[in-house]
């Protein structure tokens, strides 16, 4: 295939990795945290392979982008929640936008210089820590919405309740949530303390807008990949990449997603922030994040090309699809 050789195929599968990796995944499959109930066959299935428009308009039907609002059990019974939450879903409250571009935190940003490219979208979202500081020429500066995980909510190195890298744009916080619970056993086992910083956060800065997903969503969307993979994926959430697009999805009419599928610079550089390298930020480990990725290429309306110059794929948002 030439220059293209190198564009990530819509059937990665864990067979391909290297020997470390795949022990990981491998044991991620058998293990399940979360309590994963597989409905169906369930990966081994001959089901025909669904074309990408089929695959866009399953994933509009049964994923639902909600978040937590006041009115929900447990949160309306107590004291905290009224006051904190908001009253409304996030996208009553954000959007329609016209464009919008999901910034992966990939290595692969490094000298991409696509910053301009990234700015001129109507909104951008971006994950957890990600700095645009210092990075400009490479991922913008504009933040629409930033996406962070309970683990970065509570880490003490990211200084969440205070860092000013937070402190701009929507905040939109999940957490992974045992799979059959409901939102009251979920409130009293959650991954990380995410309900104690976010009352936290919420009384330091008022103003901000903060929303957190419902962790339904997460699970909707882990059935639509393990439903069109081939083999058993790993019982944990998808990844914050993954999520966000899905979000922007619901908000945009069309998502540009940067780096997740990666381009001809391609490296195990973890994030374009970091020295640090890992083959597993990019192949997943705990997130079945290689499958994510199969089901986003699948997806994907661009081309191949603006995948290996660019990273960029080009996802129809769900108000501009026809189903
Ligand atoms: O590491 P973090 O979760 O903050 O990165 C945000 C998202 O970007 C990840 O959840 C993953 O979907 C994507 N990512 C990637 N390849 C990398 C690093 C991050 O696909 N090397």
């Amino acid at each position: 295939k030439g220059l293209l050789g190198e564009v990530w195929n819509d059937e990665m599968s864990s067979s391909m990795l290297g020997s470390r990796l795949k022990k990981v995944v491998q044991n991620y499959q058998a293990m399940n945290k979360y309590g994963v109930k597989v409905s169906g066959p369930g990966g081994t299935s001959n089901r025909p392979k669904l074309s990408g428009p089929e695959l866009l308009c399953q994933v509009k039907e049964k994923v639902e982008v909600t978040t937590l609002t006041a009115d929900l059990q447990p949160f309306s019974a107590l004291s905290w929640a009224p006051l904190l939450l908001p009253p409304q879903q996030l996208t009553s409250d954000l959007g329609p936008y016209k464009s919008c571009a999901v910034v992966s935190s990939a290595g692969s940003l490094r000298n991409s210089g696509l910053g301009k490219e990234i700015d001129s979208h109507d909104s951008v979202l971006r994950f957890n820590a990600a700095p645009t500081s210092g990075f400009e020429k490479d991922v913008g500066s504009k933040t629409t919405i930033r996406l962070i995980n309970s683990q970065v909510m509570a880490s003490d190195d990211h200084r969440f309740l205070s860092s000013s890298l937070y402190s701009s744009g929507v905040l939109v916080a999940w957490d992974p949530a045992p799979f059959s619970s409901n939102l009251s056993q979920w409130y009293n086992h959650t991954d990380y303390p995410i309900f104690i910083q976010y009352q936290r956060y919420r009384r330091l800065h008022p103003q901000q807008p903060f929303y957190i997903l419902h962790p339904r969503f997460e699970w909707q969307l882990w059935q639509r990949i393990q439903d069109n993979m081939a083999e058993p994926i790993q019982k944990n959430p998808p990844s914050s990449g993954l999520l966000g697009t899905i979000l922007m999805m619901s908000l945009c009419e069309v998502v540009h997603v940067y780096e997740f599928l990666p381009s001809r610079r391609k490296t195990e550089l973890c994030h374009y922030f970091q020295r640090f390298y890992d083959a597993a930020c990019t192949l997943g480990a705990y997130h079945p994040l290689l499958y994510e990725k199969n089901l986003v290429k699948r997806m994907n309306q661009g081309s191949d090309r603006d995948i290996y110059v660019n990273g960029r794929v080009t996802l129809p948002g769900f108000s501009a699809m026809n189903c």
